[in-house]
Parts: structure tokens; C-alpha cells; sequence
């Protein structure tokens, strides 16, 4: 986790003990049923406030939310399921992530996500799916977004703008069973190769067309 970026332990307590005053109430267009919080389609503009701190399944799906603020999603350190499906988030930081530990769920597809900092993940070893297709601004990920997410077995990348993909991002994820890569731009230069003879090797799933669809 790069300094600039990472917040310190006292950030966290701090947001916690926020957390303790603002009690288990439920947002008020949502539905709370613990351990699961919906708010689907509720046509929200921003991430919900009053989501209670022992909810282990959120759905934030289909709105506008347009970011994810860290220190409220932190509270949520019980969380395994996160739906941010089809809303305008447009980035995801090094901190986003960092309190929801214990996430083994998370959909990002169809939002307008343009960029995916580097160690965005690397707190989320228990992922196991994650969806971040249908972004089709964003162009590039760091070798070491995947570093740490080391139990994901499903990633769909289909439907972005992604041209290229360093092999050496898939080192570490030896579970990965299956994913997913139509529809992306790939500009299929030497670059693109080394990842090319990874996918031919690794014995992957690769539903749809793999590189070539684009
Ligand atoms: C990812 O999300 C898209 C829709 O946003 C959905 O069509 C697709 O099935 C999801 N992928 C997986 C692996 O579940
Ligand atoms: C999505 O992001 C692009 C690039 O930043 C921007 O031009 C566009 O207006 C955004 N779309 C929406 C619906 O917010
Ligand atoms: C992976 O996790 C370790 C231990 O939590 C951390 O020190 C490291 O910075 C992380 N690496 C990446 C690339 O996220
Ligand atoms: C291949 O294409 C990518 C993306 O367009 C570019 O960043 C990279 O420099 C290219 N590599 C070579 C060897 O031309």
C-alpha cells in the first residue's frame, strides 16, 4: 500500500467508533433484513447513510451512486457481498476497500469506471468473484491490482477498454478458474503476446471469444 494513499490505524479507529454512535438503523428507502441491506433500484445519488455495522450482504445496485466512501463502507467489516452493479461509480482508490476485509463478493460491472488504483484490492484475499465488466472507459489495469486476491476463481473483464493486460497481474491467482475477456479493444501487439501464451498454458475457462473478440 503505497504512503500517500493508506490510512493509518488511528484512521480506522476513529471511523469505527463513529460507526458506535450512529446505532444499527437502516437507510430509509432500503430494506434491512440482517444480515442483508437492499437498496436496489432506489434511484440513489450517493452511498446510503445508517447501513447497519453487522450487514453482511449489501445491494447498492442500480442507482447513480458515482463513488464509494471508504470510511462508511469500513464500518462494514462483517461484509462478504457487495453488489455495486450498473450505478456511475467512476474510481475505485487504494483505501476504497481497505475496512471490508472480509468481502468475498464484488460487482462493479456497468458503471463508468475510468480508473482502478493499483492496490484497490490488496486487502481482499477471501474474493473469490469479481465483476468489473461493462466499464468501457477503462483502459488500463496495474500489474498489481490481482497481487493480493490471491482466492479469486471467477473475473469478468468483459466489455471495457482495456488493449492491453500484463501477464505478470495473474501471477498470483492460481485459483482462478475462469475468465472472461470478449469484447475489449486488445490491441494484439508483442505486448499482448507474453499474456497471450499465459492464457494457452494457465488452462483457463475463457467463455465467449477470449482475446479475440473485440
Ligand atoms: C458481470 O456483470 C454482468 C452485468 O453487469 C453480467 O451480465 C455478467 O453475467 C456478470 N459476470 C459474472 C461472471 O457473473
Ligand atoms: C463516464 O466517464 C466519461 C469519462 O470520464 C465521461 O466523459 C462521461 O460523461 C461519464 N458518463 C456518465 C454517464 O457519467
Ligand atoms: C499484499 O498484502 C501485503 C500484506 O497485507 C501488503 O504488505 C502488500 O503491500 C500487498 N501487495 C499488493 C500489491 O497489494
Ligand atoms: C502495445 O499496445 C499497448 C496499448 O495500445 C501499448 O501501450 C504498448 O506500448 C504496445 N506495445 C508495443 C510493443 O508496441
Amino acid at each position: 500500500m503505497s504512503l500517500t494513499s493508506a490510512p493509518g490505524p488511528g484512521w480506522l479507529l476513529f471511523s469505527f467508533g463513529m460507526g458506535l454512535v450512529s446505532g444499527s438503523k437502516c437507510p430509509h428507502t432500503c430494506l434491512c433484513q440482517t444480515p442483508e441491506v437492499i437498496c436496489t433500484g432506489k434511484q440513489l445519488a450517493a452511498y446510503p447513510p445508517d447501513i447497519p455495522l453487522n450487514t453482511r450482504r449489501l445491494y447498492l445496485d442500480n442507482n447513480r451512486i458515482t463513488y464509494l466512501p471508504a470510511m462508511n463502507l469500513g464500518l462494514l467489516s462483517d461484509l462478504v457481498y457487495l453488489d455495486c452493479q450498473n450505478n456511475l461509480i467512476r474510481e475505485v482508490m487504494d483505501y476504497t476497500f481497505v475496512g471490508v476485509f472480509k468481502l468475498i463478493y464484488l460487482d462493479l460491472s456497468s458503471n463508468n469506471l475510468t480508473l482502478i488504483s493499483p492496490y484497490s484490492f490488496s486487502v481482499l484475499s477471501n474474493l473469490v468473484q469479481l465483476n468489473i465488466s461493462n466499464n468501457p472507459h477503462l483502459s488500463s489495469l496495474h500489474k498489481y491490482t490481482f497481487a493480493n486476491t490471491s482466492s479469486l476463481r471467477y473475473l469478468d473483464l468483459r466489455n471495457t477498454g482495456l488493449q492491453i493486460l500484463d501477464h505478470a497481474a495473474f501471477h498470483h491467482l492460481i485459483t482462478l478458474k475462469t475468465l472472461y475477456l470478449s469484447g475489449n479493444p486488445w490491441n494484439c501487439n508483442c505486448s499482448l503476446l507474453d499474456f497471450s501464451i499465459y492464457l494457452i498454458v494457465s488452462h483457463l475457462d475463457q467463455p465467449g471469444e477470449g482475446l479475440t473478440g473485440s
